[in-house]
């Protein structure tokens, strides 16, 4: 069976398109978002929709192109009106994560809001504690930057000098 025609959970049925992930196979940045929404399904691509606009200039202000980094979701298929995975759904699509994680091996991982942060970290931390902190990602050693989400960014303008104090940490990481 390939991804592509994966029936392990219950988000299968209501996809249009399995949402893998795109980019660099050897970025040294990874970013982790939550799950595709509807212009993602409707697309087969990740952040394509307002948040993966904000995203983009996200990326660009960093002084990244979008092509030189990788970005993945914790589930690769679209909760119903964009509710957040169940821990049933992030489990049963976790090896899919977690061997885009080691064939990358990125330098840093970004994790996007609170279902990534607490999926990755596995943590139920809220996010407000979470982000701006490094953690290491379990295992592998690998340095996860937690933040806020872009979707959470639109809704509330606040969350923005946070969210570029946390990627002025990321820029200084791989400066180094
Ligand atoms: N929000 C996410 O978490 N991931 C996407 O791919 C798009 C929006």
């Amino acid at each position: 069976t390939t991804l592509g025609e994966c029936m392990r959970c219950p988000l299968a049925p209501g996809r249009n398109t399995l949402v893998f992930g795109e980019g660099n196979p050897e970025a040294r940045l990874l970013f982790i978002g939550e799950g595709p929404g509807f212009h993602e399904d409707k697309q087969g691509r990740p952040f394509v929709g307002p948040a993966g606009q904000l995203l983009d200039k996200m990326i660009a202000a960093m002084g990244y192109q979008r092509s030189e980094v990788y970005i993945a979701n914790v589930v690769k298929c679209r909760p119903p009106d964009n509710r957040d995975p169940t821990q049933e759904e992030r489990y049963a699509c976790r090896p899919f994560l977690v061997g885009q994680i080691q064939a990358i091996q990125p330098e840093v991982i970004v994790t996007l809001g609170k279902v990534a942060s607490q999926t990755v970290l596995e943590t139920d931390a809220r996010i407000s504690r979470l982000r701006g902190r490094w953690t290491e990602y379990p295992r592998l050693g690998i340095p996860v930057m937690p933040t806020y989400h872009p979707a959470a960014l639109l809704r509330n303008a606040h969350l923005k000098r946070p969210v570029w104090e946390d990627l002025q940490k990321v820029m200084e990481t791989l400066k180094a």
